[in-house]
């Protein structure tokens, strides 16, 4: 019936006519068929094999509030590689394969900003509008300050900064917790070189104190601020009021100030957002935070993977001597030629970086994704967990073992290195962390005797985000050489 109806309608023109038509009309089929097939193919894949809970909003959040680290990884061997949680009203899609990390990294489907902006809100007290219109600009200015070849720069300062802060830390007692010594050291240190030596978190010992404690405080709930209601957190939000107007003040008075875009962070933003900017402290304050957040616990399970496993103290302080012998005490500082000399010690830190990182990291679906088959829909949010990838047999052998000669035939670019994120919005002080970590380390076990007085503590499995604290206290005493 079709037919002849098409028949009719086509006797009316020649044969050639009839031929491009012919063609014309099954392009057109093809075309449309094939695109119905891609579609249906992409977005209606299965459904995400998930775990939730009987309670809909609540979902699985009471057993994954527990400990999240270890429930990640459970659901993992559970579920398979690709899985979702439903955690408090959102959906956390896992992928554990190096194969579908583009989708995560590089996918315009999946966005950075739109993960951290409500977040970013919460911790930061800035606007959407101002986030949004400025937060690219402000990475790529952040990025290029702490740029491998700004380092050079800032390596030198930092030292001295550090050399300055050891000889002049006082020991309260014989068995010190590492981590408390080193958090006291560092906090001043990178301060001091990133906000300048007037900033006012380090004027004065109790002013620092001050600081030092409300840092604590901020880090500590930090998951909890950038999610609960700020009524159920009254101290989290003294502590970020606190960070929040010493910022303000810093960032007026560096305004003040006739320095270079190498001096100073702030002149970065003040590049981006303009000094009629008034909210530049909200910027200023989570990146002061992402300063000190990750880089400080890193440095201290360096300290605590090398202190207790004598061949590999052993080797490392054969090397930093080494390098460092001919250094005159009143002028102590580490140059960026000091450090490429240091091989071992470079790969004690990104060891270091493998077993202790971020928890999780995270993007926004913003377009349904086809990832295994399986179909992830906008809204969910998709996540890699570097603490599981870099425990990952199929990626790093032996993978619960601290071996820094595995880094011998590994680099930092590998696609199952995921310490520093990756993709357009990549950690951008990554370069300006591994030089503080290492510099901080040479120097701490040049400058002290330690002796290891506790069990190397379990990373803490509280929290996702951020690298891990230790979970009890490392006590260790110490000698000045
Ligand atoms: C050595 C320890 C460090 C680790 C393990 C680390 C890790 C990370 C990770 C995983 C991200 C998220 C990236 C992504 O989602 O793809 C990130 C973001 C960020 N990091 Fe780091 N980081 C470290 C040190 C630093 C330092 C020293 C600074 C600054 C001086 C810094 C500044 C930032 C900033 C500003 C962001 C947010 C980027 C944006 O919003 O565009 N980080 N970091």
């Amino acid at each position: 019936m079709m037919y002849d109806t098409w028949r009719e309608i086509l006797r009316g023109f020649n044969t050639a006519q009839c031929s491009v038509l012919d063609a014309r009309t099954f392009l057109v089929v093809l075309t449309s068929l094939l695109t119905v097939f891609y579609f249906k193919k992409k977005y209606n894949g299965r459904p995400v094999p998930s775990r939730g809970g009987w309670i809909p909003w609540l979902g699985c959040a009471i057993q994954f509030g527990k400990g999240p680290l270890q429930y990640i990884g459970k659901m993992r061997d559970e579920l398979g590689p690709v899985f979702s949680l439903k955690v408090a009203g959102e959906n956390l899609t896992f992928i554990s394969d190096v194969e579908d990390f583009h989708h995560f990294f590089h996918s315009k489907s999946t966005s950075f900003q739109m993960a951290v902006q409500q977040p970013v809100q919460k911790l930061g007290c800035v606007s959407e509008e101002l986030f949004f219109r400025a937060h690219t600009k402000l990475h790529d200015q952040v990025k290029s300050f702490l740029s491998p070849r700004n380092i050079k720069d800032l390596t030198s300062t930092l030292s001295q900064q550090l050399n300055k802060t050891m000889n002049e830390y006082t020991f309260s007692s014989d068995n010190e917790d590492l981590m408390n010594t080193v958090q006291h050291i560092m906090y001043k240190s990178i301060l001091n070189t990133l906000w300048g030596d007037n900033n006012p978190f380090t004027t004065s010992h109790a002013t620092y104190e001050d600081f030092i404690k409300k840092f604590k405080k901020f880090d500590g709930d930090f998951e909890y601020g950038a999610k609960l209601p700020s009524m159920l957190l009254p101290k989290w939000i003294a502590a970020r009021s606190y960070l929040l107007n010493r910022m303000k003040i810093t960032v007026n008075m560096l305004k003040d100030q006739s320095v270079t875009s190498k001096q100073s962070l702030t002149d970065a933003l003040w590049e981006v957002m303009g000094s009629k900017e008034k909210n530049v402290h909200g910027f200023a304050m989570l990146l002061m935070f992402a300063s000190l957040a990750n880089a400080i616990p890193a440095s201290c399970w360096t300290l605590i993977f090398v202190l207790t496993n004598k061949p590999i103290f052993e080797r490392l302080m054969t090397e930093i001597n080494d390098v460092l012998k001919d250094k005159t005490a009143e002028d102590f500082y580490l140059t960026d030629e000091d450090l490429q000399k240091m091989k071992y010690l470079r790969y004690c830190v990104y060891e270091t970086l493998r077993l202790r990182c971020e928890g999780a990291i995270a993007r926004r679906v913003i377009n349904p994704i086809n990832i295994k088959g399986y179909t992830i829909p906008a809204g969910h949010m998709l996540m890699i967990s570097p603490y599981w990838i870099h425990r990952d047999p199929r990626y790093f052998d032996n993978p619960h073992v601290f071996n820094p000669d595995r880094w011998e035939h590994l680099s930092l670019d590998m696609k199952a290195f995921v310490a520093f994120g990756g993709g357009r919005y990549m950690c951008p002080g990554r370069w300006f962390g591994i030089m503080g970590m290492q510099s901080f380390v040479a120097m701490f076990l040049y400058k002290f005797k330690c002796t290891a007085l506790s069990q190397p503590p379990k990373p803490s499995t509280k929290h996702i985000i951020g690298v891990q604290h230790p979970e009890s206290q490392f006590l260790i005493s110490y000698d000045r050489r």
